[in-house]
């Protein structure tokens, strides 16, 4: 997976090629009548408001999808905290009840980080942009996704330099860029793998940067293209998590990315795995 890897693809927003036309509809176009002309407005303010539609509707998923995925998660914790409170119950003894109390002090302090990541993800609707700790972004999506990496055998490895610079982000947004990666690689993986999550500054000076990499099962040349297409999937639909198969998650990803004025890169070699590279603007110092 080498950055001359023919596998690799940039995406970046590069001219279309516009198709020709001849003379004839080039004038029908240029001089439309009125009416035409207030047609098509209104079909360009309707699309407008289609895609602002979408967006809330995009948005509302994910909300809901981190919601299932933290409710588990916190359910979770609490039987950690019933068992060790029951332990503690019935030891006696100074040895087990400490224990049993670190144990559940260190579940509920879990159990907090979970709720305020929903409550901020819930609260927070701007689409500001501001310094954004990318790091601490990482460590809160993780924390969500945590007894799904267990469940799948899928062992995370994560790299934070030291020096990374704030970003210029919406956290929410990049949080949902961070989640669709996450779980497309997990769901990559199938059971029992490897991925790896690092936060650095990039060879770029303006940029900082997240690499999602998996051990899965990597993406074909031909399919490259066509992954940040909406609707494109290979998935037949959601799997036994009730995640993934619209093949909606990698286009949001890419829209908040370019909207971000960032970039999103892949790099897959079939057989060996799949990275992903967010770039996205270092916020001033
Ligand atoms: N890490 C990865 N490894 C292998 N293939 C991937 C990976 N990430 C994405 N893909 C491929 O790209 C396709 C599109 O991904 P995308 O996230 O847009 O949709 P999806 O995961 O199928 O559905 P959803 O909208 O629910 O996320 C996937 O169906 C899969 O074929
Ligand atoms: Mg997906």
């Amino acid at each position: 997976m080498s950055s001359e890897d023919p596998a690799e693809k940039m995406t970046q927003s590069t001219p279309q090629p516009v198709a020709s036309i001849t003379p004839h509809r080039l004038h029908a176009a240029a001089k439309p009548p009125a009416s035409a002309q207030s047609s098509e407005a209104e079909l360009v303010e309707q699309i407008g408001q289609l895609k602002a539609q979408l967006r809330q509707n995009q948005a509302m998923a994910s909300l809901g999808e981190l919601t299932s995925t933290a409710t588990h998660e916190f359910n979770n914790v609490l039987m950690t905290i019933i068992n060790y409170a029951r332990l503690g119950i019935r030891n006696r003894d100074d040895a087990s009840r400490d224990k049993a109390l670190s144990k559940i002090l260190e579940a509920s302090e879990r159990a907090a980080r979970i709720t305020s990541t929903i409550l901020a993800q819930a609260r927070n609707r701007s689409d500001s942009m501001e310094p954004t700790d990318l790091v601490a972004l990482v460590k809160d999506t993780m924390v969500l996704l945590e007894r799904e990496m267990n469940k799948y055998r899928v062992s995370v490895c994560t790299e934070f330099a030291e020096d990374t610079v704030k970003a210029m982000a919406a956290g929410n947004q990049i949080q949902r860029v961070l989640l669709n990666l996450l779980i497309n690689a997990r769901q990559a993986i199938g059971e029992a793998g490897q991925m790896f999550v690092i936060v650095r500054n990039s060879d770029d000076p303006a940029f900082v940067e997240v690499v999602v990499r998996d051990s899965g099962c990597g993406i074909p040349a031909e399919t490259l293209p066509q992954i940040f297409e909406p609707f494109f999937s290979t998935k037949s639909g959601p799997d036994d998590s009730g995640k993934g198969g619209t093949g909606l998650g990698l286009s949001a990803c890419k829209e908040i990315v370019d909207a971000h004025k960032g970039k999103i890169r892949v790099e897959s070699s079939v057989g060996v795995g799949t990275a992903f590279t967010i770039r996205l603007p270092k916020a001033p110092c």
